[in-house]
């Protein structure tokens, strides 16, 4: 049996274009879904598969999500003197424990496998997952939890797998597949952001992946593929003739953050899913669509 996953890669250095004006001064990855920012739902994620070790890969001016994982202790000072029971329980409750949390800089921004090769040195030899903060998936249990148990019975290169519209593959990395249970689909080969006209398959990738080592040793290569980015489907790929892979078809519904309307989406889906929200939340929703329908 492989050694248990413990660490978990989160590329986070991206500039957030896609979300400008509201990315100028904050990290992407600092963007709220009701009340939590989207890299905290990812560590939660994490944490509940079972990793004991958060590796931010992060850039310049993003010391905001540092921040977020640590004590605020004026804020929790002020909390408990005005007995704020469970505002102070929100900001702390989930804190990662001390050194469980570690910063490396991605300095120049080569793409995804170079954001995960920057990992290396705290990768060393241990298979380890990488999480997409912006793919944001509503699960119980959570994506990778549901990775963890299935790679506990395959092992090698695990990823999660969504179809998708066959003229949306040239945003994925895609899998050939070769053979396929209708959950597990074993690839014998991997493209990242073919043409539809070229795609082997509408199987995506989703941002989740649990990786061996063999894979920092091909990033190592700093082989430049689509968009001229050192992509982490194509070290993935170079290992396929020796390394299993497979991709799991997750249970439980992915919004795509990255994007304005999946952002929005997970804000509805996510208040819908809170206890606490969802009658209210429901009701409003209801009563817009009846007003923009009249109108
Ligand atoms: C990255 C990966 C791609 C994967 C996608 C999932 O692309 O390169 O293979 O399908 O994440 O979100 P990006 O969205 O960073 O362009």
């Amino acid at each position: 049996m492989s050694k248990p996953v413990r660490k978990a890669i989160f590329p986070v250095a991206g500039l957030g274009t896609r979300f400008l004006p509201a990315t100028k001064a904050m990290p992407k990855e600092m963007l709220t879904i009701v009340d939590k920012p989207l890299i905290q739902y990812a560590v939660e994620e994490a944490m509940e598969a079972g990793i004991e070790q958060i590796i931010l890969v992060s850039g310049r001016g993003k010391t905001s999500m540092s921040d977020h994982f640590d004590h605020s202790y004026e804020l929790e000072q002020t909390l408990r003197a005005r007995g704020k029971t469970e505002a102070l329980k929100s900001v702390t409750e989930w804190l990662p424990k001390p050194g469980q949390v570690t910063v490396m800089r991605q300095q120049e921004p080569l793409g995804l496998g170079h954001a995960v090769w920057c990992a290396r040195n705290m990768i060393l030899d241990e298979p380890f997952a990488v999480l997409l903060a912006d793919d944001m998936i509503l699960s119980k249990p959570g994506c990778l939890k549901q990775m963890v148990e299935a790679f506990n019975e395959t092992g090698g290169n695990m990823v999660a797998v969504e179809e998708v519209p066959h003229e949306n593959t040239s945003r994925y990395g895609i899998l050939n597949p070769v053979e396929d249970d209708g959950k597990t689909v074993r690839a014998q080969g991997l493209v990242e952001k073919p043409d539809p006209s070229v795609a082997p398959s509408n199987l995506a990738i989703i941002g989740r992946y649990i990786l061996q080592p063999d894979v920092m040793v091909e990033l190592e290569r700093h082989e430049r593929g689509a968009g001229g980015e050192i992509q982490l489907t194509d070290a993935m790929a170079r290992t396929i003739d020796r390394i299993p892979f497979h991709g799991l078809r997750f249970d439980g519904r992915r919004f795509d953050c990255g994007s304005k309307e999946g952002f929005v989406q997970a804000n509805v889906a996510y208040a819908l899913n809170r206890p606490d929200l969802r009658n209210r939340v429901m009701n409003s929703l209801q009563e817009f669509c009846r007003l923009e329908s009249d109108n």
